[in-house]
């Protein structure tokens, strides 16, 4: 039985443990990448593009992690991160174009962000969990050259993660009364 929208969205959960080695068929994340897309968007501009990561480029962004893990951290820590990273079953890239125009911009990254949303609630309806992460590999020079990427005209809107979720977390939100106003 399918769940009805405001379970879906009230139930959804970043997830950060997946089930090691099993990655949601690549057709399902396209049917969501098709659906997603169906965000609001001023000027309806569809600033996003996707990339579908496989193992090998998965293996390159790894290796690039754990670098960084490194230089900051020591190479312990990057062992530990290149391990865990390594587990991550299933890996998507969003990006959104720059046209240098302050306010399209901003609205642009809104746009792709709703995009994201629309993702994760259409792939959490069919048992398939997201992380979205911002961390400073996707912010890297070399990460954007891994996808030719040009940061003046693209920037990256997040790195997801997905899979089954092997944990799902308990989520806080604020209470409606501490967030709305009802103004007469
Ligand atoms: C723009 C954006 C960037 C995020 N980046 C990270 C990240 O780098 N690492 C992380 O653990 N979670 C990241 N998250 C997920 C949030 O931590 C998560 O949504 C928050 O803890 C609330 O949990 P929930 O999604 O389960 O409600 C990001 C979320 C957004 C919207």
């Amino acid at each position: 039985m399918s769940s009805s929208i405001a379970d879906i969205i009230k139930n959804r959960r970043t997830i950060h443990q997946f089930k090691a080695n099993e990655r949601p068929p690549v057709e399902l994340i396209q049917q969501a990448i098709e659906h997603g897309i169906w965000a609001p968007n001023h000027h309806t501009t569809q600033p996003w593009h996707f990339h579908l990561i496989g193992p090998e480029t998965k293996e390159h962004i790894c290796q690039l992690n754990a670098a960084l893990a490194a230089e900051k951290k020591g190479e312990k820590a990057a062992e530990i991160k290149l391990r865990r990273w390594r587990e991550i079953p299933g890996w998507l890239l969003l990006s959104c174009d720059i046209s240098g125009d302050e306010l399209r911009d901003q609205e642009d990254y809104a746009a792709c962000c709703c995009v994201a949303q629309n993702l994760s609630l259409y792939l959490w309806d069919k048992g398939v969990g997201m992380k979205w992460t911002t961390g400073a590999v996707t912010r890297n020079e070399r990460f954007y050259e891994m996808f030719g990427l040009d940061p003046e005209y693209r920037q990256v809107v997040g790195l997801f993660w997905y899979g089954y979720p092997e944990e799902i977390p308990q989520g806080t939100r604020l209470t409606l009364s501490e967030i709305l106003d009802i103004l007469p």
